[in-house]
C-alpha cells in the first residue's frame, strides 16, 4: 500500500523563495496545512550564499524612483524582460523591505538609523539594500525564524521530490524520497509551488552550492512544462579561484576595481560612465576581451584571470562592509583583499531561464507555482541585474503563496485522489531505472565530464561549432551506461540521490546548449562570436523547450511583453 500524506499547499524547496511562501500562505489562514518539502536542511538551502542586495526603491525623496528601477531592469535584461513582469517586481519589493525589517531582518543602517543601501550594477541609483555581505543568510534566517512562529508550517527536511502527480494538467501531487529511512512516498494537495532555486551546477566553475542541480526544473519539463530561456546563462564577474566561490558585486558597489596584467583599469575602454558596475553581461564580456587580447594573469592552476582591487577601500572599511568575501579571500585563496588584489574570473552564477510562468508565477499546470530561480516569468529577460534575484525571491514567494493559499482555501477537504498509476511508474523509473543500475561508467566521472563540457563550449562568447561539439559530447555521455550506484542502502543514500541529480544535469545541459545554437544573435548573457549582433527583427522572442517521448526536447519560441519601452541600444 502506497503511503500517502496530504496537505493543502506542498512547496518544494526552502530557499527564500519557499520560506517567503509558505508565511503568507499560513498566515492567511491557520486552517490551511502547509508542507515544505527540501532535499537539504532549511539553512543550507543556497539562497544562504547571496551576498551583495536585494535591489528596491527605498528613497524616492533622494532622487530614486519606480520607473527608473523598472527601465533599469528591462534594459539591463537586453529588452526580453516581460515588462508587465519586471513592473510587479519593482512595485511590491518595497513592502517586502520594510516587511523584513519588521520581522528582524539586521539590515545594515546608516549613521541615522535608516536602512542602507549600496550601488550594485546597472542600475542608475543605489538600491541594493544590503545587510553586511551576507544578504542570504539574514534574510534566510528571519523568514525561518518567522515560519516557526507558524503552526501550520511543517517541514520535510531531507525529502527529495522526484516526480509530479496530476491529472491532464491539473497538480495533484508529488512523489518524494524520505532520505533518512529512504521510503518512497506519495503527498498529495491542491495547490502546489516549485522554489528548487537554480540549476548552476551544471558548470564545474560555479558560485552554486553542491546541491544546486536541475532535480525541479527536470521535473516539471518531465511532466510536460516548458523550460524557458535557458541559454541564458549569468556569469558572475567575480568569481574567485580555484573554487568559484562568489566575490560579491558589493566588492564594485564599496569602490574596489577590476585590473589587467598592465595594472589598468580596463573597464573604461567598454563601459565609459559605469565602468565596474555596469551589468554582469557587459564586465564578464571585457574581461574576457582582456583575457584573450593577452592581458589576464595566470593564476597557479594555469587558469587565466583578472584582479580585483580593494585595497585602496581601507581596512576599516573592507572589515565592516565586506568581511564575508575578506573571510573568504583569506581562507579559499589565501589573499587578505586588505592587503593585496585577489584573483577572480567569470563564474556561472544564475540562470536566467526555468519553469515557464506568467506574472503570477503560474504554470502551465492548474494548481501549480513556480517561484524564485527556479521560474522564468522572464522578470530578467537575457540579463539579470544584481540584487534583483533576491528581490524575485520575495516578491514571487508572497504573491504565489497567496494564490495557492486561495485556491486550497476553495478546494478545502477537497484531497485530489490519485490513483497509484504515476506513481508506480515513476518507482518503476527511479528504483530499475537509477537504483538497480549497474551501468560500466562512473556516474561522478560522468558529471565531471558534462559539466567541463559545459565550461568549455557554453560560457561567456560561444559559437556554433563549439556549442555543436557541446551538445554532441552531452548526447554521447547521455547514451553511456552511467546509471550506476554502488551503495544499496535505503537510509540517507547520497549515493543514489546523486546519480538521480546527474539524470536531471544530462535533460537540462542538452536544453542549455539547443536553446544556444537555436539563437543566432547576441544578447544579454548569450554571446555568439558568429552572431554578435542583437537581431530584434528574428530573436526578439522567448525560447521554450518541451520533453518529447523520443527524447529530444521539442523547440518553441514565445512572444515577449512589451507595457512601456521599445528596445534601444545598449550602452553604459
Ligand atoms: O554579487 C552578488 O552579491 C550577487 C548578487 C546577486 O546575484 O543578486
Amino acid at each position: 500500500m502506497t503511503e500517502t500524506l496530504s496537505y493543502d499547499i506542498l512547496i518544494v524547496g526552502s530557499g527564500l523563495a519557499g520560506l517567503r511562501a509558505a508565511i503568507t500562505a499560513a498566515s492567511k489562514n491557520k486552517n490551511l496545512k502547509i508542507a515544505v518539502l527540501s532535499k537539504v536542511q532549511v539553512m543550507r538551502s543556497h539562497s544562504v550564499s547571496a551576498e551583495g542586495g536585494t535591489a528596491a526603491v527605498l528613497y524616492e525623496n533622494e532622487g530614486d524612483n519606480i520607473e527608473s528601477h523598472i527601465y533599469d531592469t528591462i534594459k539591463g535584461s537586453d529588452f526580453l524582460a516581460d515588462q508587465d513582469v519586471a513592473e510587479r517586481l519593482v512595485n511590491w519589493i518595497p513592502s517586502e523591505i520594510i516587511q523584513l525589517d519588521r520581522w528582524g531582518m539586521p539590515w545594515s543602517r546608516r549613521d541615522n538609523g535608516r536602512i542602507d543601501q549600496r550601488k550594485f550594477g546597472g542600475y542608475s541609483f543605489p538600491r541594493a539594500t544590503y545587510a553586511q555581505d551576507k544578504v542570504g543568510f539574514y534574510e534566510m534566517q528571519t523568514l525561518y525564524d518567522t515560519c516557526l512562529k507558524y503552526d501550520n508550517i511543517f517541514f520535510f527536511n531531507e525529502w527529495f521530490c522526484t516526480s509530479i502527480l496530476h491529472e491532464g494538467n491539473t497538480f495533484q501531487g508529488f512523489t518524494c524520497i524520505e532520505m533518512k529511512n529512504g521510503n518512497f512516498v506519495k503527498v498529495v494537495a491542491p495547490s502546489g509551488i516549485i522554489c528548487t532555486g537554480g540549476a548552476g551546477r551544471i558548470y564545474s566553475f560555479s558560485t552554486y552550492a553542491y546541491s544546486s542541480t536541475p532535480d525541479g526544473l527536470d521535473m516539471a519539463y518531465r511532466a510536460g512544462m516548458a523550460l524557458k530561456d535557458m541559454e541564458f546563462v549569468q556569469f558572475h564577474p567575480t568569481g574567485i579561484l580555484p573554487s568559484g566561490i562568489l566575490i560579491t558585486e558589493g566588492a564594485r558597489g564599496e569602490g574596489g576595481y577590476l585590473i589587467n596584467s598592465e595594472g589598468e583599469r580596463f573597464m573604461k575602454n567598454y563601459a565609459g560612465e559605469k565602468l565596474e558596475l555596469a551589468p554582469r553581461d557587459v564586465v564578464s564580456r571585457s574581461m574576457i576581451t582582456e583575457i584573450q587580447a593577452g592581458r589576464g594573469f595566470k593564476h597557479v592552476t594555469g587558469a587565466d584571470c583578472l584582479k580585483l582591487d580593494l585595497t585602496h577601500l581601507g581596512a576599516e572599511r573592507i572589515k565592516e562592509k565586506l568581511a564575508g568575501i575578506r573571510e573568504i579571500g583569506i581562507k579559499f585563496s589565501g589573499i587578505d583583499v586588505i592587503d593585496e588584489p585577489i584573483e577572480v574570473r567569470p563564474v556561472c552564477h544564475y540562470m536566467m531561464g526555468g519553469i515557464h510562468s506568467n506574472v503570477d508565477g503560474a504554470t502551465e499546470f492548474d494548481g501549480l507555482w513556480v517561484a524564485g530561480e527556479a521560474s522564468c516569468n522572464s522578470t530578467h529577460g537575457a540579463n539579470r541585474l544584481g540584487a534583483n534575484s533576491t528581490s524575485e525571491c520575495l516578491v514571487w514567494g508572497s504573491i504565489t503563496g497567496e494564490l495557492a493559499a486561495n485556491r486550497a482555501l476553495s478546494k478545502k477537504n477537497n484531497i485530489p485522489s490519485t490513483d497509484d498509476h504515476q506513481f508506480l511508474i515513476e518507482e518503476k523509473r527511479i528504483y530499475d531505472g537509477i537504483f538497480r543500475g549497474r551501468g560500466d561508467s562512473n556516474p561522478y566521472e560522468i558529471r565531471k565530464n558534462l559539466t567541463d563540457t559545459m565550461d568549455e563550449k557554453s560560457y561567456v562568447y560561444r559559437n556554433e561549432n563549439d556549442l555543436i561539439e557541446g551538445l554532441k559530447r552531452i548526447r554521447s555521455l547521455k547514451s553511456l551506461s552511467w546509471k550506476h550506484v554502488d551503495d544499496q542502502a535505503k537510509e540517507y543514500n547520497t549515493n543514489f540521490i546523486n546519480v538521480m541529480e546527474i539524470d536531471s544535469m544530462m535533460r537540462v545541459a542538452e536544453i542549455v546548449l539547443m536553446g544556444a545554437i537555436n539563437r543566432r544573435e547576441s544578447r544579454g548573457a548569450h554571446a555568439r562570436i558568429d552572431y554578435p549582433n542583437r537581431d530584434d527583427n528574428n530573436f526578439l522572442k522567448h525560447t521554450l523547450a518541451y520533453h518529447n517521448s523520443d527524447g529530444e526536447p521539442r523547440m518553441e519560441w514565445h512572444p515577449v511583453v512589451f507595457t512601456r519601452y521599445a528596445p534601444v541600444e545598449r550602452k553604459y
